[in-house]
């Protein structure tokens, strides 16, 4: 039986346990630029003992971020400092790995402690949001300008430059962000995606977007790392993205390769209703997992140790990422290893700690 701090290993990547450090945006980054605080803040997580530690949203494309202040990937020069990263991830016995991410119609916003409100085209700071359809995601916000098929070749390239730039960083895993209200779930939702060529219409349609961005991709990075795929397993809204829908295209991404699903929710639809509580997400991580067969991740308040290891134990999940705790707590896994009575390696310079 697996449980929290067994291994687990994907093509040719071993995580040394099944604790991952889910994607957290910073909001200080410039011009995409990683600087000391995004060592300092995914380098401690891998001291701490995180078997993955994932890499907040990072932009494909500048008009990609959420906020002017989002990390990037979109030119060979913010590779220096991604490289150094990378690596210092990878010396502490963690995973390095980086979610890709174009914000779509939730791009060009402030970051959160300075209002987090829309900045307009032409203020400074600002740029024209595009998105599948010209659908706002609140009413009160500038509407989108919709993707001509030219514009969504060109996106689909930059996912491509950016998957070969985060494999030269020397990232081992990547994920696609296709949850969250962001481009990609823009697409495969019928509330945001109103399109009435190919992409549009028909979930076949639908996730033709995503299933392109994947396909090439394919083709730079490398055949033996994990590529991961992040999805919102339901919109919470009537006439939105469900999840069957969720299970449906799990089961395709798994046929053309995809390793493993995170399981998140939400974010495509403003004021949907939606029943936070413990693990709340888990079930369609098991849900994913149970219909199709793919590796899943859960996540979504989990908190504690004992929670955490039951969601691997029953077979829920196959990994966990957790985000706050880990803000609170990077050495969350080895307080988990002495909670559950794991032997894990502490670093060296911390043993007498242990
Ligand atoms: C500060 C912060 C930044 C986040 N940024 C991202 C992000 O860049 N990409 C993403 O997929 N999710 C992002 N999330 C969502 C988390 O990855 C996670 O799915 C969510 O917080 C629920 O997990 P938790 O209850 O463990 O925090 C962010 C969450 C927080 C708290």
């Amino acid at each position: 039986m697996q449980n929290l701090f067994s291994p687990l290993t994907i093509r040719s990547v071993q995580f040394k346990n099944r604790i991952a450090v889910s994607p957290m945006c910073q909001y200080s980054s410039e011009d995409g630029f990683a600087n000391d605080w995004h060592l300092v803040h995914l380098g401690s997580r891998a001291v701490g003992g995180a078997g993955l530690v994932i890499t907040e949203a990072t932009a494909v494309s500048p008009e990609g971020r959420i906020s002017p202040d989002d990390l990037g990937i979109w030119k060979d020069e913010h590779l220096v400092n991604l490289k150094r990263i990378a690596a210092f991830i990878e010396a502490h016995g963690a995973v390095p790995g980086m979610q890709l991410a174009h914000a779509g119609r939730k791009a060009s916003h402030n970051r959160p402690w300075d209002g987090g409100k829309f900045i307009a085209p032409d203020a400074e700071r600002g740029w024209q949001t595009v998105a599948p359809s010209p659908v706002p995601f609140i009413p009160a916000e500038p509407v989108p300008r919709e993707l001509t098929a030219e514009e969504i070749e060109k996106v689909i390239g930059d996912f491509v430059a950016a998957s070969r730039r985060a494999a030269e960083a020397g990232f081992k895993v990547i994920e696609l962000h296709a949850a969250h209200g962001y481009l990609i779930h823009e697409f495969l939702s019928p509330l945001s995606n109103r399109r009435t060529d190919h992409y549009g219409g028909s979930f076949e349609n639908r996730i033709r977007f995503l299933l392109e961005i994947l396909e090439r991709v394919q083709t730079v990075w490398p055949a033996d790392y994990p590529l991961l795929v992040r999805i919102s397993a339901t919109d919470w809204s009537e006439g939105g993205w469900t999840a069957d829908d969720a299970v449906a295209l799990s089961a395709i991404l798994k046929d053309k390769g995809v390793d493993l699903i995170d399981c998140s929710t939400g974010g495509n639809v403003a004021g949907a209703r939606i029943p936070l509580g413990p693990g709340y997400q888990v079930q369609f991580a098991e849900k994913v997992k149970k219909e199709t067969g793919i590796l899943t991740g859960a996540v979504g308040l989990i908190t504690t140790p004992e929670q955490a290891n039951e969601i691997i134990v029953s077979g829920q999940a196959d990994l966990v990422l957790l985000a706050r705790e880990f803000l609170r707590d990077p050495y969350f896994p080895f307080h988990a290893a002495q909670k559950l009575g794991a032997e894990v390696e502490w670093p060296a310079q911390y043993v007498r700690a242990k």
